[in-house]
């Protein structure tokens, strides 16, 4: 064979090269979707995440990530995990019933956890790595719990007594616990994406609403509530979870330096999410828009004998072994709300 026969091999044979060099140095892309501002316990550890997971592995891994719904709202951000379509995402614990996974709604219910301290029994201890586990069934593994924190109610009028929920429209999260809540005060529940809140709280499409401060007021609803009552009355936090194909499918090496950004970027969370969310609390007071309530230990009393039945209500649905194992970590008693 003549020489210039091969030209045309040797040509094909080093784009072969070249492409195969090319895609060697493509990072590996983590899209992180999630619904809340940067400027949220939640937006920061997704950054720091980031920048860990970066660093790391040394730029074979990108992560980019989309915040404030940005990509996707609560309901589309799961079926886009699920499809591959994103390849991470920390959804509050209130929205794992739709995906099947109703035992992760335990953790919205009223007083079962009376501080941070005794959440943490829960999510760092086997309770809280069985749950992850059971994920694994969906197609999804479940990496870590990040905390934002304890909920605040909000409306137009002042929320004392549970008789002045009576007749109002509440926004939740699509949590049958939460649900449960709401009508256990009187109100009337409206499940609604995070990212129409504002607007509709604005509009008067719902009267009112739940939230740790952070997320009242990094969504501005400060601006549209005129009263907010520190009930603390329930927990919101998160699970940072990947599609498990995904997951499973990468290079060791990478997927073990990415669990260690992830243990890092926890501790950095949890550290935050208190402080994060009394500065918020600190702002919304500055603001001089809401007025914000406290309340006395009568009505705090009065509050948890209105909501306990919430507990016995949803106990089929989360299973009531898993209920007793979490009070025995928080030492909650539904006899003795
Ligand atoms: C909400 O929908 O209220 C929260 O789940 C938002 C969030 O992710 O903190």
């Amino acid at each position: 064979m003549k020489l210039r026969h091969f030209a045309p091999i040797a040509v094909a044979l080093s784009f072969a090269a070249a492409s195969l060099l090319a895609s060697a140095q493509q990072p590996i892309v983590i899209k992180f979707s999630h619904v809340v501002a940067v400027d949220t316990p939640k937006g920061k550890a997704a950054e720091y995440f980031k920048k860990v997971a970066e660093e790391k592995t040394k730029g074979r891994v990108k992560v980019e990530v989309y915040p404030n719904s940005q990509l996707y709202k609560d309901k589309e951000e799961m079926e886009a995990l699920q499809l591959g379509s994103v390849q991470m995402l920390a959804p509050s614990l209130a929205k794992f019933g739709p995906l099947g996974a109703r035992e992760f709604e335990a953790f919205d219910l009223p007083f079962i956890f009376d501080d941070y301290a005794s959440l943490h029994r829960v999510t760092e201890g086997p309770v809280g790595r069985a749950m992850l586990g059971r994920l694994e069934s969906k197609g999804i593994t479940g990496l870590a719990f990040w905390d934002n924190g304890f909920k605040v109610m909000s409306a137009n009028k002042p929320l004392k007594q549970p008789a002045d929920f009576r007749g109002l429209k509440m926004r939740i999260q699509s949590s049958k616990v939460l649900d449960s809540e709401m009508r256990a005060l009187g109100a009337t529940p409206q499940v609604m994406a995070f990212s129409e809140v504002y607007q509709a709280l604005q509009t008067g499409v719902v009267d009112g609403t739940e939230n740790p401060p952070s997320n009242f007021y990094t969504q501005k609803m400060h601006e549209v509530q005129k009263y907010l009552t520190l009930s603390d009355h329930g927990y919101l936090g998160y699970a940072v979870i990947v599609n498990k194909k995904f997951w499973d499918g990468l290079p060791t090496d990478i997927r073990e330096q990415l669990g260690v950004a992830m243990k890092e970027s926890t501790r950095y969370a949890n550290a935050i999410a208190a402080t994060e969310n009394a500065a918020a609390l600190e702002a919304v007071k500055k603001s001089g828009k809401t007025q914000i309530l406290s309340l006395t230990p009568a009505e705090k009393s009065a509050w948890r004998a209105a909501l306990v039945k919430v507990h016995k209500d949803q106990e089929g649905r989360i299973g009531k072994d898993l209920l007793q194992s979490i009070y025995k970590e928080t030492g909650f008693n539904p006899a003795k709300p």
